[in-house]
């Protein structure tokens, strides 16, 4: 058996903790010994209201569990927002080594009902709060060579969720923010992980059958969170998809594809041609940055 992976030491952001997975992962990580800034506005699902209790209940678990941890009740949407969660940690235990972005809203609407209103709103919460926090707190960790970034994506944003337009284009905005953090961070041992978790929270919870809310808990999620944010994890720019007991790790897969020997050649009709070689993933590659990509794409020259 590996022994026990501990935070001790360590001081933990992590946002949205005052219900499902962040509430998860925040209770895991102060058992294991991470000093916990609980950071949550408290408000409703769709992100409309605010209240002090939901950080606050957190804070008062882990504290009656022996674990220590600080509150916060600002939003992450606004860079003032982002300071004063960071200022938390600065203030009560001098540093930041972990953040775990994960606050999020979600709005039940059909896709035509969505105003651009609830675009600012989510691009705020989900892309805008991770980005907020994340640049405040990467300086520190890039200082002392050590960091970990957890970012909270979605299947509903990398591969798409009927309706949930605004969402999934938030939550698509939040893999490419967390692609660049892990390059900029990997020379520092700064490390920026995504999930994309699946779980009956209060968010999902019309859409989860009631024989099915075990098997979905947040505690089949917060480990992977733990695994991400401790010293054991050299993972750096991953993304695993997670929940009901699974992780799996999931890519942006680059197929070899079909190349037009001259410019006359590369015509509508010859991509219909050739579709199969184009739509074909086998000996697929998955390239670490846009740079390896576009070598791979533009960069192979003809013989
Ligand atoms: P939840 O609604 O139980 O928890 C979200 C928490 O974020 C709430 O406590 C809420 O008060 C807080 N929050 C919302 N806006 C905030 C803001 N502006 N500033 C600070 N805190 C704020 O939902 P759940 O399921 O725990 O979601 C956690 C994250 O996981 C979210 O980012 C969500 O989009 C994501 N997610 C969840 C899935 C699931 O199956 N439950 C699926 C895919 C992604």
């Amino acid at each position: 058996m590996a022994s026990e992976i501990r935070l001790d030491n360590r001081v933990a952001i992590v946002t949205g903790a005052g219900a499902g997975l962040g509430r998860s992962h925040a209770l895991l990580m102060a058992a294991r010994g991470a000093k916990v800034v609980v950071n949550d506005l408290g408000g409703r699902v769709d992100g409309t209201g605010a209240s002090r209790a939901a950080a606050d209940a957190v804070v008062a678990e882990i504290k009656a569990a022996g674990g220590e941890a600080l509150p916060n009740y600002d939003t992450v949407a606004t860079p003032e927002g982002a300071q004063s969660i960071l200022k938390t940690a600065l203030d009560g235990y001098g540093t930041v080594d972990i953040v775990v972005n994960n606050a999020g809203i979600v709005l039940y609407k059909r896709l035509l009902e969505h105003t651009p209103e609830d675009l600012a709103n989510n691009l705020a919460v989900h892309l805008g709060g991770s980005y907020y926090l994340s640049m405040a707190a990467f300086p520190i960790m890039k200082a002392k060579r050590y960091g970990r970034f957890v970012f909270t994506s979605s299947s509903g944003g990398m591969r798409g969720s009927a309706d949930g337009v605004a969402y999934g284009a938030a939550k698509a905005g939040v893999v490419g923010l967390a692609n660049v953090i892990a390059l900029a961070g990997a020379a520092y041992g700064v490390y920026s992980n995504v999930i994309l978790p699946n779980a009956y929270t209060r968010m999902t919870e019309h859409a989860v059958e009631d024989r099915n809310r075990e098997k979905l808990s947040a505690g089949f999620i917060s480990p992977l969170v733990l695994y991400l944010c401790s010293e054991q994890c050299n993972l750096n720019h991953e993304m695993f998809a997670v929940g009901g007991g699974t992780v799996a790790r999931t890519i942006l897969a680059l197929a070899p594809g079909w190349r037009a020997g001259s410019r006359a050649e590369f015509t509508a009709e010859a991509i219909h041609g050739h579709l199969d070689e184009i739509m074909d993933m086998t000996n697929y590659s998955n390239p670490r940055t846009s740079e390896e990509e576009t070598r791979l794409v533009v960069g192979r020259r003809r013989k």
